[in-house]
């Protein structure tokens, strides 16, 4: 771009209070101007006289270069000026729109707290936009509510109906409709758990199941089978227990015994656009030393895509309630006090079961987890004979 004489006067004349050197880089940014004629343009524009305090040439210099380069330059002229066009900065800093552009950009970088309107117009705000506003409204499209059992070992003497019983009144009073078992519903035969068993053989433990379970109207269990226990039968005689069980209970006139899956069901959560994953498992191995262990190191054993939203542990006959990698794992306790196995090992049974809810959003996000655990403690308790500490007012 070139400029007429008149046009360079001109600005001479609107930029007069600044330095000479520092014109003639405005003059040179926006278009040809050599330094011989810009001085003659310069005498003419202001008389023949010169600007009396113009500063000497390096620090005229170090001027023209600040407003050609220094972010910091840019936002001292800047501050405290509200929204400002494109056009006036750039002609305030004697630089074209695009280098101002280019200005704003490395101030910006710079951590510099520049706002654009979109309209043509910046501004340096002295506040910190806040982060967008998050909608909460829309977390709760869908409401769940499970009850969560497992490791109920019907069949043993040490399994706690009473406790049973007592979780289903306290679902039903909750509205519950669904309860998921967690594994280990029965408590099979092995040699080494004869001695606990209450009733014998597959007939005898699956008949003693569908007579005890508590059947309440408008309640179903879901239930996974385990590796161990019930799993007994499924290695030794090649009977898949779980399916061996619900047809069983048609049969008997239960239509609430609904079988899942053998160690593991994926239950896919739809809501909206979205869905959420829960796992049912009843998982192996040993108790470990700290509770929370085991399901965590279950959580790190995923393959890449197989982490659920949920898990819902059985098999280790605690409570626990943890998120790991971002998943809700819940350990379900038990309704079976301690067995002379367990006993033997040191392993403390948690005895109780688990009210779960939370709610879901139209992208099948989970929110509001609630998971709600419901203690007992040892049959003598409950009848009033194991009362050791006494308490009086005299
Ligand atoms: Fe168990």
């Amino acid at each position: 771009m070139t400029f007429s004489d008149d046009d360079i006067k001109g600005l001479i004349r609107k930029q007069a209070n600044l330095p000479r050197m520092a014109i003639l880089g405005i003059v040179r940014t926006q278009g040809q101007c050599g330094t011989d004629r810009f001085n003659r343009l310069y005498n003419e524009a202001t008389n023949g006289t010169l600007v009396p305090n113009d500063p000497p040439l390096a620090q005229q210099l170090v001027t023209g270069f600040q407003r050609a380069f220094d972010p910091a330059f840019l936002v001292n002229n800047m501050r405290g000026k509200g929204l400002t066009s494109y056009d006036t900065l750039a002609t305030v800093l004697g630089i074209t729109v695009l280098e101002l552009l280019a200005q704003l950009r490395l101030a910006q970088d710079g951590s510099y707290n520049i706002y654009h309107d979109g309209n043509g117009n910046v501004e340096l705000r002295d506040q910190v936009e806040k982060s967008a506003a998050i909608d909460v409204r829309q977390f709760n499209a869908k409401h769940h509510l499970y009850g969560v059992t497992g490791d109920n070992h019907l069949g043993s003497r040490y399994s706690r109906l009473d406790v049973l019983n007592a979780l289903f009144d306290i679902w039903q009073e909750q509205g519950v409709t669904t309860v998921f078992q967690c594994g280990n519903i029965i408590d099979g035969e092995a040699r080494f758990n004869r001695h606990d068993l209450l009733v014998t053989g597959i007939k005898g433990q699956v008949d003693y199941l569908i007579d005890n379970w508590p059947h309440r109207l408008g309640m179903t269990t879901e239930f996974v089978t385990g590796d161990d226990h019930e799993g007994w039968y499924v290695q030794r005689e090649g009977i898949d227990i779980g399916r061996h069980i619900e047809a069983e209970a048609i049969r008997a006139g239960r239509s609430d015994l609904v079988y899942l899956g053998h160690m593991e069901k994926y239950l896919e959560l739809k809501q909206g656009q979205g869905s959420a994953l829960m796992s049912i498992m009843h998982a192996g191995g040993g108790t470990a030393y700290a509770i929370s262990y085991t399901d965590q190191k279950i959580v790190e054993s995923y393959q890449g895509g197989e982490k659920p939203n949920l898990l819902l542990v059985g098999h280790y006959h605690k409570f626990n309630h943890g998120y790991p990698r971002e998943v809700n794992t819940i350990q379900v306790g038990c309704t079976e006090d301690q067995t002379p196995f367990m006993r033997k090992k040191k392993i403390q049974a948690h005895v109780g079961g688990v009210t779960l809810r939370f709610d879901q959003d139209d992208q099948g996000i989970l929110h509001n987890v609630n998971v709600a655990w419901h203690p007992f403690y040892d049959r003598s308790f409950y009848a009033g004979t194991n009362w050791k500490y006494h308490w009086s007012q005299r």
